[in-house]
């Protein structure tokens, strides 16, 4: 189903967001997480490119791609991190977020990474756009305020989704962030 006429994507690197980018979804952010870090559009660290949702000059929609490198049992591999997915409250339903979702695994295919990965409680939209529920014990730096606080070590429970985007699906095995979560 192609996007509704009213509404177009775009999307790009972290570095060719205007100052008026940033604010846009700066306002976004704020409005869609209660706890997203004032003054920031990103947390913990940047991502690597960002899909935007426009209805003409209006922003709303946004999702955050961070290619990761993580570690599955004994084997490592890339994956697309989709992060800070969000849609204006009066465009919910509209079927927004799954083109967004499209759009970044259209962009991973392309670039050879077969492995979508989000993390968030959202279980309703992630298993209707086609993501798995995994459930590993799970490594990561905890980081907040701009410090780093130590590694954590513990399953998250119902918070991890994949989305393999080819035949293999996702290994067994714990995983390790092999840095912060995203
Ligand atoms: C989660 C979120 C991004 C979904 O955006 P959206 O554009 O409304 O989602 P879509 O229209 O693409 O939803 C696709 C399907 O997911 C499911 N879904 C989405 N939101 C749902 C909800 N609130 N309750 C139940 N099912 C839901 C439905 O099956 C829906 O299909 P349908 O409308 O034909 O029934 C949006 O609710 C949001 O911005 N939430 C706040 C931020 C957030 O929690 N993000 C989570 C990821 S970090």
């Amino acid at each position: 189903m192609a996007i509704a006429p009213d509404f177009h994507l775009t999307h790009q690197g972290e570095f060719d967001l205007s100052p008026a980018d940033a604010i846009s979804i700066s306002d976004l952010l704020h409005a869609s997480f209660d706890q997203y870090p004032a003054g920031r559009i990103f947390f913990p660290q940047p991502p690597h490119l960002r899909i935007l949702c426009w209805q003409k000059s209006d922003l709303v929609g946004h999702a955050a791609g961070v290619i990761r490198e993580v570690r599955v049992g004994e084997h490592t591999m890339m994956v697309m991190g989709v992060a800070d997915l969000c849609v204006a409250v009066p465009n919910h339903r509209q079927h927004l977020a799954t083109k967004m979702v499209e759009h970044v695994s259209t962009l991973a295919k392309k670039r050879g990474i077969s492995l979508l990965m989000a993390l968030s409680g959202e279980k309703e939209f992630f298993s209707d756009v086609g993501f798995e529920e995994i459930d590993p014990k799970c490594t990561w730096l905890a980081y907040l305020g701009g410090k780093s606080l130590g590694l954590c070590r513990r399953p998250l429970h119902g918070d991890v989704w994949v989305k393999p985007l080819t035949e293999r699906p996702w290994p067994e095995g714990d995983l390790d962030f092999l840095g912060p979560m995203f």
